[in-house]
Parts: C-alpha cells; structure tokens; sequence
C-alpha cells in the first residue's frame, strides 16, 4: 500500500506555488537534451570528456540574448557558458571547483587559440610511441590509487597509465602539457572496469573487486588505443573550434564560487547562465575519483572537496562558521540569511523532515537541504550585487524530494532571489519532469519533479 504524503497541510508551499503560478510556465521548446550533456555529445570539444553535468551548447546559445555585457558562470563545469560567450566576443569568466571540469575548459580553450596542431600532434605521436614500448614505468609515476578507485584498471593499463604519467611529466610547454594530461585524464573512465553512472561509479564484474550485482560495460580498449582516439578526436576538432571558440579566451577561475564571487566588482556583470549543484545527494567526488585521483587527490583532499563543494551530499557539513569568518561583506551575508529565514515553505519542508527524522533512510538530508539552500542563498546575494541593473540570470535546476516531501527548489530559490532585489521572470517547466527516485517511488507513488530553467532580472532601479 502506498504511504501517503506525510505532510497533512503544505499550506506555505501552496502559498508559494500561487504566489508563482503565473510565471511558472510550461514551456514545449525546452527538452531534457537541451539542459543536459546529450546534446554536445557531436559539439567539437565539449565531446572529449563525459561531463554528465553539462547542459547543452544550443542553450546557451539561446541564452545569450537575455542580456548584453560581460557574462558569468559560477558553477562553470567544463566551460561551456564561458567558452561559448567569449568565443562570441563577450567577456567571460567561469568558476569550477572540479579541477576535471576547469582541465577541459582549458584544453578546449587552447586548442581553439591554436594556429595549427602539428606541435601537439609530433608530441602526442611520441607519447603513443612511448605507449608501444615495453619498458618499466618508473615507480613514481603509477596512478595514485584512494580506496574507491582501486581495481579500476588492469595491470597492462595500470603500466600504461605510468609510462603516460612519466611522458607528460617531461613536456616543457604549460599548455601543450595540460591538454595532453587532459586527454590522458579524459579516456581514464573508457579504459577502466568502471562506468559514471548516475550517482556512483559501477563497477564491471571483471575488475577482481568483490560486488553485490554483476555488469559488463562491453570491450574495453586498451589506454593506447582510447587515447590515440581521443587525440583524433582533439585534431579533427581544431578547426571548428578555432572559429567557434577563438581569438578569446574566457577567464576560468578554479576555486570555491563561496568564495570567488565576493571578489567580483560590484556590477560587473551582464549575464549569468548557470546551472548550480541539484540538491540530489550527488556527488561529485565519487563520480570523477579516477579523475581526480589522476589529478593526485589522495583520501583527504577527497574530503575537503567534498565539503567544498555547494551541500549536495549528507557528508556535507555547514559551511556557516567558515563562511562567516572569511566573508568579505558581511552585508551580502546578512542578506542571504534574511532571505532564507523569510522562506515559510523551506521551514515547513525542514520541520516536516525533522518530525519524521526517524523514518528518513538518512537524517543528515535534514541538514543537506537546509545547507543548500543556505549556501545557493549566500550565491544568489552576491549575483544581485554583481549584476548590473537590466542583467538578467538564467538558471536550469531541479525540484526534489525526501521521504515523499517535495522540496520546490525553483520556488524557493526564486523567492530568494526576489527578497535579493531580482525580479523572477519566468519559471519556465519542461514538458516532462524528473521521475523520484525507485525507493521512494514504491512508497510513496510516482511523482514527476518539476525541471526549470528560471529567469530572473535586474530591475533598472535597483531596490
Ligand atoms: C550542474 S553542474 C554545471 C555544469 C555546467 N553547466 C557545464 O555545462 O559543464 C554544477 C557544477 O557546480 C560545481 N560546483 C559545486 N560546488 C561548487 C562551488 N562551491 N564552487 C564552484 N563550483 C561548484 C560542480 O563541480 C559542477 O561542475
């Protein structure tokens, strides 16, 4: 028998909803490909790393008339806002906390602001050469592996992935350096017994690891052969990203966007297109290991990244202290605390989870959703203060839900932004949401989550 929502009234979330109701609109021109990966999968570099993250070129693209002037991602991933606004010619930065997503930006990025690609490809022929031989990789040079990535490869790629690490250790220019590791980094997932798959990495019955289920992910190719595909790939790609992508190169900032964005000038920004960390328990640091374990993250860099990163996961502690102690402007701060504490349908999801907090299949999602919303606040505060009057903020995120509880994320997040000074313009819903997840599904009935793409404007006259 299905389990009723175990909220009897959700009367300040069905307050929110009519508050909301005339802005959010169902929009038939937005799919699941345009705000996601799918669509890069034939797009010249976006193509070369699996960031399932990503959302598509065509939509940022589309974004791009919102709003003239200078363009900002704060949850930047691979770059595709940046990459695409500046090889517009606008000016553009990025910020990414994953080092895996600010590599592909930067390999993207320079290859485009190549002339020609015969330095890399004498280069990268070595390196293939280097991988025929038989030699003994030095011992310094093997993959670095943290306990969530051992196994991952067989001793023949183990030996190969050494020999690579040892070749690029050698190479004297920065960028050519970079995008080869990045290729090197980009075919880790293709050559390994591993598969990303939805929150986790699933692991191929071959790897030798003792596992509950059984998968086979097919033939996997040798690292050569994966590589030497990739930097085809890399090749073939030049030209179309020297039109699309050259003669600017985007500013990609590799930090935490808490702290990255107070140092942004005060109205320096036209346009933000963006979309933040879903409020899913995903995380990212088990989903990217190999990469980041390739980027030589042991154990505990693993874990201050993950609380680094914008509270998604029930690992996540508060931020509240630290935030505190290092803001630079400790008015934004206030803000953003005033906006959450004005949010009657995010106390009401947050007490309607503590009444149950024994029955939740984890209570730290308690603290995850009011952590996220905290820190999204603290985001949205300081995009009001550095987008400029008559800019505009678009952004692509997800509702979820605990325990049968809907969480409105777009409404919240929307009412916070109007309570920061913007004006919501738009919550514009895909024709078709997001299932909830198979367990809760069975006890509380299926219920499609609302996907949007939100917009929100600066007002001319600033509040
Ligand atoms: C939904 S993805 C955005 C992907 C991007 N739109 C693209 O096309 O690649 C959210 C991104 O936010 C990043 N992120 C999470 N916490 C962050 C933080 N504190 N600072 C900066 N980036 C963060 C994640 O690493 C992830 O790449």
């Amino acid at each position: 028998m299905q389990e009723s929502s175990l909220l009897s009234s959700c009367t300040a979330r069905d307050h929110l909803h009519d508050r909301f109701a005339d802005r959010l609109v169902r929009r038939n021109d937005l799919s699941r490909r345009l705000v996601s990966y799918q669509a890069n999968k034939a797009q010249p570099g976006l193509r070369w790393f699996k960031y399932k993250e990503g959302f598509s070129k065509d939509l940022v693209d589309d974004a791009l008339s919102a709003a003239n002037g200078p363009v900002l991602d704060p949850f930047a991933g691979i770059g595709t806002t940046a990459l695409i606004a500046a090889g517009g010619g606008r000016s553009a930065t990025g910020i990414e906390i994953m080092p895996v997503g600010t590599r592909a930006a930067k390999a993207i990025s320079w290859v485009a602001n190549q002339r020609d690609m015969e330095a890399f490809q004498r280069v990268a022929n070595d390196l293939l050469r280097a991988l025929d031989g038989h030699g003994e990789a030095r011992h310094e040079s093997r993959f670095r592996h943290v306990p969530i990535t051992c196994h991952a490869f067989s001793e023949e790629t183990e030996a190969a992935i050494a020999t690579a690490r040892a070749f690029l250790g050698d190479i004297a220019d920065d960028g050519l350096r970079l995008t080869l590791d990045f290729a090197c980094m980009s075919v880790l997932e293709a050559a390994s017994f591993t598969r990303k798959d939805g929150q986790y990495l699933r692991w191929d019955s071959r790897c030798g690891r003792k596992l509950r289920g059984r998968m086979n992910k097919g033939p996997i190719p040798s690292y050569r052969s994966a590589l030497e595909r990739r930097i085809a790939e890399i090749v073939a790609d030049h030209p179309a990203l020297a039109r699309q992508y050259g003669g600017r190169t985007p500013r990609i900032v590799e930090g935490s966007t808490l702290v990255e964005l107070p140092k942004l000038a005060t109205n320096s920004v036209g346009l933000t297109i963006t979309s933040p960390p879903y409020a899913n328990r995903y995380d990212y640091t088990r989903t990217y290991a190999l990469e980041l374990a390739w980027l030589g993250y042991d154990r505990a860099a693993f874990g201050d990244l993950r609380q680094a990163l914008v509270s998604a996961t029930v690992e996540n502690r508060s931020k509240e202290r630290q935030l505190a102690q290092c803001y630079a402007r400790p008015r934004t701060l206030a803000q953003a605390k005033a906006a959450i504490a004005s949010q009657a349908a995010l106390a009401e999801v947050l007490e309607t989870l503590n009444a149950n907090r024994a029955e939740l299949s984890n209570p730290h999602v308690i603290r995850l959703v009011a952590n996220y919303f905290a820190e999204v606040a603290l985001v949205i505060a300081e995009l009001a203060r550095v987008i400029r009057p008559g800019g505009r903020v678009v952004m692509v995120n997800d509702n979820v839900q605990y325990h049968g509880e809907e969480v409105p994320v777009d409404l919240i997040l929307s009412a916070i932004a109007e309570e920061c000074g913007f004006v919501c313009e738009e919550i514009g819903v895909l024709p078709r949401g997001k299932g909830n997840a198979s367990q809760q599904m069975g006890r509380f009935g299926r219920r499609e989550l609302r996907k949007c793409v939100y917009r929100w404007r600066m007002p001319e006259r600033r509040r």
